[in-house]
């Protein structure tokens, strides 16, 4: 375990990506009042949205998705390679983490900086990070699926339990400056979390852009895409045979993959963890 990973704050980060000289680095890092930052849990549609977001802010330019691997176009706050390429980046600059709101940095809390969240079904997240488990060399090996459920309630899994995340970030003192959106609604209608996301970052795009960009961010054309696909990363740490990243893309896989006693301890964890709490999912559970 401890060859794989690093605690860091109580979080269980791979070692692959994370180190204690970049993580000093993400702590004293200034944000400009004009960085974007998508934040997520992982395997909730993170990909996507580095695909997405720089389309948006240069209105439907294909230019950045076909020629910069989705790792240095929205590079990963916390990670060495960040250290190096933060500078390069043209401003407004666009950032991803998979880190809870008290982990940010306080410069992150002066500036005006902008947080798109996103959240997917958990029930999804977990049978996704199963597969993503099996691909990624970097990783432990998931065992069954009955023991990885076990891990993620307890949290014994990457950036820790999905509903410590999710409270996490639903109180934070953002105000406007956070938006909400769900894996859910974008595979549901695309067009419309385009018109969300460029609204709230206040840029125009027109239905032509709107179009352009929901082709380029399918999941079929995504997944062709040698910028987005992880087809640059070497197989000893991505192995295409276990798994692809771009697996199936759909709402509702978990039904294939629970029996009826895991969803009810499942839902009985998660619904457990999140009693009290002023908001609510946008989906049901069980
Ligand atoms: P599945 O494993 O359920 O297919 P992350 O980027 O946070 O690791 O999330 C990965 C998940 O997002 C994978 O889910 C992947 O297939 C899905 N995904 C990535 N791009 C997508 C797209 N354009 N449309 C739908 N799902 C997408």
């Amino acid at each position: 375990f401890e060859e794989m990973y690093l605690i860091y704050h109580g979080l269980v980060l791979p070692r692959q990506s994370y180190c204690s000289e970049s993580l000093r680095f993400a702590q004293e890092f200034t944000f400009k009042d004009d960085d974007i930052v998508v934040v997520t849990y992982p395997k909730s549609g993170t990909v996507w949205m580095q695909e997405i977001l720089p389309l948006v802010l240069n209105g439907g330019d294909l230019t950045p998705v076909l020629t910069i691997p989705n790792w240095d176009r929205v590079p990963w706050f916390g990670t060495p390679r960040f250290a190096l390429v933060v500078d390069q980046l043209a401003s407004p600059r666009a950032l991803v983490t998979h880190f809870p709101y008290h982990l940010m940095p306080p410069s992150f809390h002066t500036s005006k900086a902008k947080v798109i969240y996103i959240m997917r079904n958990p029930k999804d997240a977990l049978v996704s990070s199963f597969y993503f488990h099996q691909m990624a060399v970097f990783l432990e090996d998931p065992g069954t699926f009955d023991e990885f459920m076990d891990k993620f309630l307890e949290g014994r899994v990457l950036f820790g339990k999905w509903t410590d995340h999710v409270k996490s970030w639903r109180h934070t003192e953002l105000g406007d400056r956070i938006m909400y959106i769900t894996y859910e609604e974008m595979v549901q209608d695309l067009p419309a979390a385009l018109r969300h996301i460029s609204g709230f970052l206040s840029r125009n795009l027109s239905e032509e852009a709107i179009q352009k960009i929901t082709e380029q961010c399918s999941f079929n054309t995504m997944k062709a895409n040698a910028m987005s696909n992880f087809s640059l990363v070497p197989k000893i740490y991505m192995d295409p045979d276990k798994s692809s990243f771009f697996r199936k893309g759909v709402v509702g896989d978990w039904i294939n993959h629970f029996s009826s006693v895991q969803l009810a301890r499942f839902t009985s964890v998660i619904q457990k963890e999140l009693e009290g709490e002023s908001f609510s999912l946008p989906w049901s559970l069980d």
